[in-house]
């Protein structure tokens, strides 16, 4: 969407800060022997005291209030009861929810507890990958520009990106023009970033593969040579200048 005027930039701030301070909760709730099911179940809490709904169910019908995808599972993991979290999981957590009209997206990878199988690395180079992507952003900048720079960093890094998992406009819904938001150099979008519209970019930093495949369940989906991703993930205002990060609160920088 584009904001146009300020009841919409209060709007999505709502919304924002909902998934944000949902996604901060739960990933400082993940504790080992925790099933990816009751962690679902304390987001969900947590939304719904604030009025907003989970967007991948609501839009999608999703089997679950967030994503939760564990170690080799890239994304979209379906909260399970059979799925406990362990001591150096790689965890990835993907909030996004509708506030009033307002939808906003946010999430993040991080290891649960000791680092024991040394995922730390992947991580911190996908947040300074988002961190160097955003701050590139402002009105007018191609968008095959950002996926080049989030291919080039990941490279340097000694890491490859998923092709067919891209960032997206959000606003009035969970996905919106522009609908991709590619992790590399996409020749054929000539699309540039627009003042005043509202995004959500992803990092899809991986280890091994290069697209993701979605599992029997219709859902998850892993790397097509396995390996690891991790994905961390902002709502932005395109502005002038610097962006204003709308979902800042969830602390994936820190
Ligand atoms: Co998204
Ligand atoms: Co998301």
């Amino acid at each position: 969407m584009s904001i146009t005027k300020e009841a919409e930039l209060i709007g999505m701030q709502e919304a924002s800060e909902a998934v944000a301070g949902t996604l901060k909760e739960m990933t400082n709730h993940a504790k080992p022997g925790m099933s990816t099911k009751q962690l679902d179940d304390f987001g969900a809490k947590i939304l719904a005291g604030l009025g907003a709904r989970s967007a991948p169910q609501l839009a999608y019908g999703f089997p679950g209030c967030t994503c939760i995808s564990v170690n080799n599972e890239f994304c979209h993991g379906i909260p399970s009861d059979n799925i406990i979290l362990k001591e150096g999981d790689l965890i990835n957590i993907d909030v996004s929810a509708e506030l009033n009209g307002f939808w906003s997206d946010n999430g993040g990878s991080f290891v649960l507890g000791e680092d024991i199988h040394q995922h730390q690395q992947l991580i911190e180079a996908s947040k300074q990958i988002l961190h160097k992507a955003i701050y590139k952003i402002k009105g007018g900048i191609r968008i095959s520009d950002i996926g080049h720079l989030i291919e080039t960093e990941a490279k340097k890094n000694g890491y490859k990106v998923i092709k067919n998992l891209t960032g997206h406009g959000i606003g009035k819904s969970l996905h919106e023009a522009p609908s991709e938001i590619a992790n590399y150099r996409d020749k054929y979008n000539l699309a540039r970033f627009k003042k005043n519209s509202v995004v959500a970019i992803e990092t899809f930093i991986s280890t091994t593969s290069t697209y993701a495949e979605t599992g029997d369940d219709g859902w998850t989906m892993t790397g097509n040579k396995g390996g690891f991703m991790a994905q961390h993930e902002h709502t932005i205002v395109v502005t002038d200048g610097k962006p204003i990060i709308l979902t800042a609160k969830n602390g994936i920088w820190n």
